[in-house]
């Protein structure tokens, strides 16, 4: 029974599976024609997976034999987690706030944990074992080692990536949390309803519904413009226009001030001042927080919910390009939308959405510790740096030593891993270490830059050797385009023992070039 499937969840299944598009009337069409039988009841049309599946192994290549062809047989298809899905991915505090750049869940936990299988011939880690991450991000190996009863140590050179990754492993006052943050809650409506953006938006919304109504039916509009009847980019821009007179209006009925006075910092820049307004007066009251671990949480709380408020278009918001003051015409949603006048609706949503979380993951959790530092992983002292914070972890790490790193470099000139926060930093005035970035966007991806990642990675792999166990496993998933992990090993006096390629299946919508991992398998030389 559980493989039968309506045909919109045949479409989407047949999409993922054979990587391209698969409508509804495609599947429909196959059931029509006899190619895969009906299996209905009380007049609904089912499909039956497996018979989809057989269907399209006899007439197409799949998705995982298409990608073999490019990037070679031993791809190991098992490490795609292509059948995951997107709730699995991101369970319980995985998902406490955006980190790009980040491990999926299950692959951590195909490696730290103790099954075997035709790839994988032995276990690694085993309950009680230390291990370590020197590049933490936003802590996925903390908390896949914590799920799986193992004790371990991040490290991250970004202070924000640290407070993420500290605020998932941590032990916390689920009521307190609750409390604070309803009395927040409670404080910021009464906030907006002393000044007037609130009202302003609700006006702004109506006038917005009955103009989209008229000139963005939905799904009319986006059907004419597929027919052609339409030319979106002239239709939308004059009605955009149009729009934006009835905009200014309302602005001035409402005597908004949308622009903050100055634009130096990223905080000033990209929020409008009625946001920045509501952001300034939360911030004030987590940080009257007494108990200090609700205040940490409800602060990622407060960044999570400034990210999705910045005055940027629905398009833009994963790169941002300019800030916007105004109604502009949307092609992700086909008609007129609007910047975010408050924060109100994003904070009670993610309030509740971090409870849940943390409710999911606390009845998961296992009695060990986990720790991210702040730090240089090229040459942090670890054990006299969590001899403060985690004296019985230091001791044990001396005594019996870390069994192992499991750990994704950062790549060469890809991502700047400061920057993608730099709303938190401005908001909680944390110390940005940018310059002590491995592999920075700035640097690029030329030969001094390949250079100095080389030497980078593997000074780290060298100040991490005086903790590890004599017969450590060193697992580095990356991206290996310019084959520098050979040197990397080399001058880390490691050799490279096995390399699993995984495809990455779930890339941005609009690259879906075929693209693989290596998760390399390095002990001492
Ligand atoms: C690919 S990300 C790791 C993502 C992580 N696996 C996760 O699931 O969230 C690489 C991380 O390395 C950190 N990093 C870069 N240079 C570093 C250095 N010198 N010492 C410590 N961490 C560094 C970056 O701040 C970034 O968070």
């Amino acid at each position: 029974m559980d493989n039968l499937l309506t045909i919109k969840q045949a479409s989407v299944w047949a999409s993922k599976h054979l990587g391209r598009d698969v409508t509804p009337s495609n599947i429909s069409y196959l059931v029509q024609y006899g190619r895969i039988p009906k299996r209905g009841d009380n007049g609904r049309v089912l499909v039956d997976k497996l018979e989809l599946q057989a269907y399209y192994r006899k007439h197409f290549s799949t998705t995982e034999d298409r990608w073999k062809q490019k990037l070679g047989q031993d791809l190991n298809w098992h490490l795609s987690f292509s059948d995951c899905k997107e709730s699995e991915r991101t369970k319980h505090v995985h998902r406490l706030h955006p980190y790009k750049g980040k491990f999926i869940p299950q692959l951590v936990e195909y490696f730290l944990d103790e099954h075997t299988d035709e790839f994988k011939k032995e276990a690694y880690f085993k309950p009680g074992d230390i291990v370590l991450d020197p590049f933490c991000g936003s802590g996925t190996t903390l908390v896949q080692a914590n799920e799986l009863g193992i004790n371990a140590i991040g490290i991250d050179v970004s202070a924000f990536n640290a407070y993420i990754s500290n605020v998932k492993v941590s032990h916390f006052d689920l009521e307190d949390i609750k409390a604070e943050a309803a009395k927040i809650s409670k404080n910021l409506s009464e906030f907006q309803r002393q000044n007037n953006n609130a009202a302003f938006e609700q006006h702004l919304l109506e006038k917005l519904k009955e103009f989209n109504n008229k000139y963005f039916p939905s799904p009319q509009f986006r059907f004419k413009v597929r027919k052609g009847e339409i030319n979106e980019k002239q239709y939308s821009k004059q009605k955009a226009e149009e729009f934006l007179k009835t905009y200014s209006k309302l602005v001035d009925e409402y005597n908004l001030q949308l622009r903050q006075p100055k634009e130096d910092t990223f905080l000033e820049k990209w929020f409008l001042q009625p946001v920045r307004n509501e952001l300034d007066f939360v911030f004030e009251q987590v940080k009257g927080i007494e108990n200090i671990k609700t205040k940490k949480v409800l602060g990622l709380v407060l960044s999570r919910t400034m990210r999705s408020c910045r005055a940027t278009t629905h398009a833009d918001l994963a790169t941002l390009k300019d800030p916007i003051t105004q109604t502009y015409y949307c092609r992700k949603h086909g008609k007129i939308c609007k910047p975010l006048f408050s924060i109100l609706g994003w904070w009670q949503r993610y309030v509740q959405d971090t409870i849940d979380r943390l409710e999911k993951f606390s009845n998961l959790r296992t009695d060990t510790y986990q720790r991210c530092l702040v730090g240089d992983s090229r040459n942090i002292d670890i054990v006299s740096n969590l001899k403060d914070k985690a004296p019985k972890l230091a001791a044990s790490i001396q005594e019996e030593g870390v069994a192992g790193i499991f750990s994704s470099p950062p790549y060469v000139g890809l991502i700047d891993y400061h920057e993608q926060h730099a709303y938190a930093y401005d908001l909680f005035g944390f110390e940005r270490n940018d310059d002590l970035e491995i592999g920075p966007l700035y640097k690029g991806r030329g030969k001094e830059a390949r250079d100095s990642y080389i030497e980078g990675i593997s000074e780290v792999l060298l100040n991490s050797k005086p903790v590890l166990k004599e017969d450590y496993n060193i697992f580095l998933v990356a991206n290996d385009k310019d084959g520098l992990y050979r040197s990397i090993a080399e001058r880390a006096g490691m050799r490279i023992v096995r390399e699993f390629k995984r495809p990455v299946l779930s890339r941005v919508e609009k690259d879906r070039s075929a693209y693989s991992e290596t998760i390399f398998h390095m002990k001492e030389k």
